[in-house]
């Protein structure tokens, strides 16, 4: 997506937001379509569109409603609207006005927008039979009327808005490929791809016999019941200055099925994103090094399989994580915290005190918080902070969530140091939280995103997140990457 200045009357289509009862509704359209303007009671209300035509060009008025001024995510939104109306109408080049309608910080807009129509042009269509009646969102220009002293800014917001949108997009891809695919040998051969492109990412992956070695038995106790060899994947992004080192733990299980506590088929329907966290992180490890932040960040994923069989883990069983900690897993679709507890093991055993973990780690979190919203659990106040401020800006929807110790007595085992599940089926999000939490060390500064439900989307969740993998928390934990 090319990106020119004031070039305006080239843009084969035309995007201009307008605010509810704005007074320069009547500038906007030729004289032939006022009549409908005002027959189509075109006010500028949200949702309304209004389209008129002359022979070079199509004018699009897009309505933003009753604002005063329009957020960053309005941006973003609007820049998703315009590419859903080229579904409709195909045009290569694009033209819209940045100029008198918008109060926010101008390098912000430009991420806002580049972010916006980069994300709503994704789709996943490799396994479709190619069809050419279809008009493809294929945007090459965008053409931007803004004041000459601006426009430094809006480029560089621009470019950054691409790049956090590329690693979503393929942090989507991998969510969006299916389990046949998508085995934990697959994941790990992305990583070691990412790797081998980019000089500052070096990447391990351990197989089976390294991790048994290591003592990660809980992870190896969920991998069990899969034909699939494990892996244990490690990237390591190293700048030239360090200013600081953090771990980003991704859940990766490739596909959950609940294992011996095999879910219905309601629940399995899309057990292939248990592994968004890790798309997460390889997301965001994807375009690292074009953003450079000077902080050393190691990305960490314990991929397998939740799989039923006659080798898998049983309900009763105990094992121990690489810390020495014994789990009685009482149930064995509780699989992820458990993997999670050598992956957070393991990150503090490479010394580092500060972990962002991100996993789709309960169905409670969607009871809790809904279809949108990641909830966040972290034992630092501060860092908690900053990810709710990257979040809201990021336009990733984020909710603190607290670490409730009323309720650690509820994952109490009778024969291990804890259980897999709480005694009582309430506040699930939060116990499981308080699980994970039980595995790291003094010392740590630790937050959780349990991202559950925004990590896949069945119905769009707004106009540049279309159904399917979402590559959430990318753009949030790159924005707190470089800040
Ligand atoms: N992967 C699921 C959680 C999940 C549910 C993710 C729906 C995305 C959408 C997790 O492993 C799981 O099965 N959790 C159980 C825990 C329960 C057995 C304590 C759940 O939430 O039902
Ligand atoms: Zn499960
Ligand atoms: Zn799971």
């Amino acid at each position: 997506m090319k990106l020119v200045f004031n070039k305006n009357n080239q843009a084969e289509i035309f995007f201009r937001p307008v605010l509810q009862n704005e007074k320069s509704i009547l500038s906007l359209v030729n004289k032939e379509s006022l009549v409908r303007l005002d027959k189509e009671k075109f006010q500028g209300k949200s949702g309304q569109v209004f389209v008129s035509h002359t022979t070079e060009q199509t004018i699009v008025l897009i309505g933003t409603g009753q604002k005063t001024k329009l957020s960053v995510e309005d941006c973003r939104i609007m820049a998703g609207q315009m590419v859903n109306y080229l579904h409709k109408y195909s045009a290569k080049n694009i033209g819209l006005v940045a100029k008198d309608w918008i109060k926010v910080n101008v390098l912000d807009l430009g991420q806002a927008l580049a972010e916006g129509l980069s994300l709503a042009s994704y789709s996943f269509e490799k396994y479709k039979k190619k069809d050419d009646s279809k008009i493809k969102v294929n945007i090459e220009e965008v053409l931007v009327e803004l004041n000459t002293n601006q426009r430094n800014k809006f480029r560089k917001g621009w470019s950054k808005g691409l790049i956090l949108a590329q690693g979503t997009n393929y942090a989507r891809d991998l969510v969006n490929e299916p389990a046949n695919i998508m085995t934990p040998t697959f994941l790990a051969k992305q990583a070691l791809v990412l790797g081998k492109s980019n000089k500052n990412i070096s990447v391990k992956v351990l197989d089976k016999a390294q991790v048994k070695k290591l003592g990660m038995n809980a992870f190896l106790g969920i991998d069990q019941g899969s034909i699939e060899p494990p892996k244990f994947i490690h990237l390591i992004y190293k700048p030239q200055k360090v200013k600081d080192k953090i771990a980003l733990v991704g859940k990766g299980v490739t596909f959950d099925a609940g294992g011996l506590n095999i879910k219905p088929f309601e629940g399995m329907r899309q057990m292939k994103n248990d592994m968004s966290g890790a798309a997460t992180v390889l997301g965001i490890f994807s375009v690292i090094s074009e953003l450079k932040p000077n902080r050393e960040v190691h990305g960490i994923i314990a991929a397998c399989e939740n799989m039923p069989s006659g080798t898998a883990i049983k309900p009763g069983d105990v094992v121990k994580n690489m810390q020495g900690k014994s789990i009685e897993i009482k149930h064995t679709d509780a699989e992820g915290r458990v993997t999670l507890a050598d992956s957070l093991a393991y990150a503090q055993a490479q010394g580092i005190k500060k972990i962002v973990d991100l996993a789709t780690l309960t169905g409670a979190i969607m009871y809790a918080l809904g279809t949108h919203y990641a909830g966040l659990f972290s034992n630092d106040h501060k860092l908690g902070k900053e990810l709710l401020k990257e979040a809201e800006l990021s336009g990733e929807k984020l909710w603190l969530m607290p670490l409730a110790e009323e309720y650690r007595e509820l994952g109490k085992s009778e024969i291990a140091d804890i259980s897999n599940i709480s005694s009582t089926r309430y506040g699930g999000a939060i116990t499981a939280a308080l699980f994970l939490e039980e595995f790291i060390e003094a010392g740590t500064i630790w937050a959780h995103l349990d991202i559950a439900s925004p990590a896949y989307a069945e119905t769009p969740l707004n106009s540049y997140t279309p159904i399917g993998g979402v590559g959430f928390g990318v753009r949030t934990i790159l924005n707190w990457l470089v800040k």
